[in-house]
């Protein structure tokens, strides 16, 4: 239940997380806050109104009540592996992870067991769903092999929207760019299940080979290796939280 709170409320007052986490009254904390017996990344606070996130480091009277650290990680996803934090059957995207936050990450949206790129990791639960929420529109480029040739009239359907039988639905405007006879890069502004096979799928067209290139304006390393992480640079954190960049509408 606290966890599920820290999603919906990122920061609150020090002094209310200091009676619940310490069951003190709000004198106690008062008191505590005055003595200079509390701090917050490292710096004495007195001010009870200052406002806290979930991820800032809290020690009263020299104790640690409070110390995650926001880890967010761009991994280079394999072939031959599920996009879930555990699998009792296969290697999970988790198993590949060494890190000592590892059991707090989630992922950022999936990709199927033999796509491979660019997968986003992070025990930040607010930038998670920015990311993943179906209305945010965030782009996801996807290169694409097929087995038939890519012929220019994909474009106009794809630019047009796929129907989707189970769904009931007609896809949102994607983009392609055809690079080779069997080759191209469809960037969507949606996340719908095996959404580019069977979007090919359309023109009995069988993926061959998906892999993720990027996300909004923030592209897989490309001196990681399958399997391969790496932390996310500030900018690249910026980018995506909530971003809806290059999800700018097709002309
Ligand atoms: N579309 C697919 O069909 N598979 C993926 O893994 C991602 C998007």
């Amino acid at each position: 239940m606290r966890g599920f709170l820290w999603v919906l409320i990122p920061v609150m007052r020090l002094d209310r997380l200091l009676e619940s986490r310490l069951a003190s009254s709000a004198r106690q904390v008062r008191l505590l806050l005055l003595g200079g017996e509390v701090r917050v990344d490292g710096a004495v606070e007195r001010d009870p109104r200052r406002q806290v996130g979930k991820f800032s480091r809290i020690e009263a009277e020299g104790a640690l009540l409070q110390a995650r650290e926001a880890v967010y990680l761009m991994l280079h996803k394999p072939r031959g592996c599920v996009s879930a934090t555990r699998d009792a059957r296969h290697r999970s995207v988790l198993d590949l992870v060494d890190h000592p936050q590892r059991e707090e990450l989630h992922l950022a949206g999936r990709l199927d067991f033999n796509t491979t790129g660019l997968l986003l990791l992070s025990n930040d639960g607010d930038w998670t769903s920015a990311i993943t929420q179906p209305g945010q529109g965030m782009a996801k480029t996807y290169r694409v092999e097929t087995r038939d040739e890519i012929t220019p009239d994909y474009a106009e359907r794809f630019r047009a929207g796929i129907f989707f039988r189970y769904e009931n639905l007609v896809t949102q405007p994607a983009e392609l760019r055809i690079l080779a006879p069997r080759l191209a890069l469809l960037t969507l502004f949606e996340g719908r299940y095996h959404q580019v096979k069977r979007m090919f799928g359309s023109f009995r067209n069988p993926v061959l080979a998906l892999h993720r290139v990027s996300i909004a304006e923030v592209a897989l390393d490309e001196s990681l290796a399958p399997g391969e992480y790496r932390a996310l640079l500030p900018e690249e954190i910026a980018l995506l939280r909530g971003a809806p960049s290059a999800g700018d509408p097709l002309p």
